[in-house]
């Protein structure tokens, strides 16, 4: 096993009473294993836990192949997907992507919103494009996808005919269930099943994440291969060393503690969209029953500027996990310069990276200072590898956590509520009867 990704505690543990993180070691321990027994709440949604060590080559030669004649076919893939079916490959993509160069092909994402104005700029730009769809949802039924779909597949159909437009769209959605599903079948696209067993939010080493991620060129052997050592190690580690078990015990911890708020930082713009699967992830597994940490998240330096005063001294209910990079794939000094208007030859040969180091080094002593308890989960280069460990580390811990916390991490019940209104709204058939009663509470 390559080096893996760590966690430092000392600057969250301080703020707790002396010997608080032994004290959860049998609960963290126990969630865990009521994972692997099956035993805890959502046991039927539990595939993604051994997921990666199930990944054979066989698998993945399929999905690269998939891959290559889509990029060979495509100057734009669109993939079609919102939530747990989308937002995992984009932040694997995004994470390892070049951030002023567009990938060839362009990879979209569409889906993911209901915007007029999103879709009517989206087609403008496709038009006259080699362009693929790759629409997934695993209910098959999920409106802003369906939606998307529908005028993505028409386009796609009027540019090429339905014949050839077959081959430049692929379905990834259940076995059997759902519009997708039907309409894959029926067109014969290539299609790829989302496990019974794996939730939206969990499914990003299926092929609901591994085939776009392909499709942007990325390595998906060597994410893979990140994800099976951290469910390795997250197996056989002792609790002191295992840093799935470290954080879900230290969120626990500071959640009774008061610390109801948990803000994902960066010092990497790529990580962005980490960030927003984390979010996702982790608020709709926790918050629910009237419980859970609020996810949240900042992108720094940059919200240095905008969040930092509220992080610094506004109310003390939230602590902060930062994720810093070891190592940076490139290497950028600062010049020298005659005249020093600027002021700045103090960092003259510097790396940026270690203007950077220091930013971090200094935002997280000075967050300690002001009350904010600090966990620092440590990648050592932005790879696939090392992502691939990150993906599961949290899916993991996020099984854990929610399992100390006594929620149900699996299901989402909430989600129902906004939809049951906008189809009543919208005179969905078979929502007669809520769709009076809202016009009733409408006026
Ligand atoms: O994690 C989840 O289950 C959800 O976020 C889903 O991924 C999201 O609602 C999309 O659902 P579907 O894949 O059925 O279209």
């Amino acid at each position: 096993m390559q080096t893996t990704i760590t966690i430092d505690s000392q600057k969250a543990a301080q703020f707790l009473p002396q010997g608080a993180v032994a004290s959860i070691k049998n609960e963290v321990k126990a969630a865990h294993q009521a994972l692997e027994d099956g035993t805890s709440p959502g046991s039927d949604f539990l595939g993604w836990l051994h997921l990666p060590a199930s990944i054979t080559p066989e698998i993945l030669t399929d999905l690269q192949g998939t891959a290559r004649q889509l990029r060979e076919s495509c100057d734009v893939i669109v993939v079609a997907g919102i939530g747990g079916s989308y937002l995992g490959a984009r932040a694997v993509i995004e994470a390892l992507k070049n951030q002023f160069e567009e990938l060839t092909p362009r990879i979209l994402f569409a889906g993911n919103n209901i915007s007029e104005d999103y879709l009517a700029e989206l087609q403008e730009y496709l038009s006259g494009k080699r362009f693929g769809i790759i629409n997934i949802s695993k209910s098959g039924t999920t409106t802003e996808t369906a939606l998307a779909f529908r005028l993505l597949r028409a386009q796609l159909e009027k540019q090429l005919g339905r014949e050839a437009a077959r081959k430049r769209i692929v379905a990834i959605t259940d076995a059997v269930k759902g519009a997708a599903r039907t309409t894959a079948d029926k067109e014969g696209y290539k299609s790829y099943v989302i496990p019974d067993n794996v939730g939206g939010r969990f499914s990003v080493l299926t092929p609901v994440g591994l085939l776009p991620i392909a499709c942007a060129g990325m390595d998906i052997e060597a994410l893979v291969k990140g994800a099976q050592d951290m469910e390795t190690l997250a197996r056989t580690a002792p609790y002191a060393e295992n840093p799935v078990h470290q954080y879900a015990a230290m969120r626990n911890l500071l959640y009774r503690d008061g610390k109801k708020i948990e803000i994902l930082a960066n010092f990497q713009p790529k990580l962005h969209y980490i960030a927003e699967w984390w979010k996702q992830l982790y608020g709709e597994s926790e918050g629910k029953d009237k419980l859970g940490i609020f996810p949240a998240s900042v992108d720094l330096t940059t919200d240095l500027h905008s969040m930092g005063q509220w992080i610094q001294d506004g109310e003390r209910s939230i602590f902060e996990t930062v994720i810093s990079v070891a190592e940076p794939e490139r290497e950028v000094r600062v010049p020298g310069d005659e005249e020093n208007l600027d002021g700045l030859n103090f960092l003259a040969g510097k790396r940026v990276d270690e203007v950077n180091k220091m930013a971090e080094l200094g935002t997280q002593l000075a967050h300690v200072d002001g009350g904010v308890p600090n966990l620092r989960i440590v990648l050592p280069r932005l790879t696939e590898y090392y992502i691939g460990q990150l993906l599961y580390f949290f899916e993991l811990g996020c099984g854990i956590s929610g399992n100390v916390l006594g929620v149900n991490p699996f299901n989402q019940p909430g989600v129902e509520s906004y939809k049951k209104n906008m189809f009543a709204l919208l005179d969905k058939p078979g929502y007669e009867a809520e769709s009076r009663a809202i016009r009733e509470r409408l006026g």
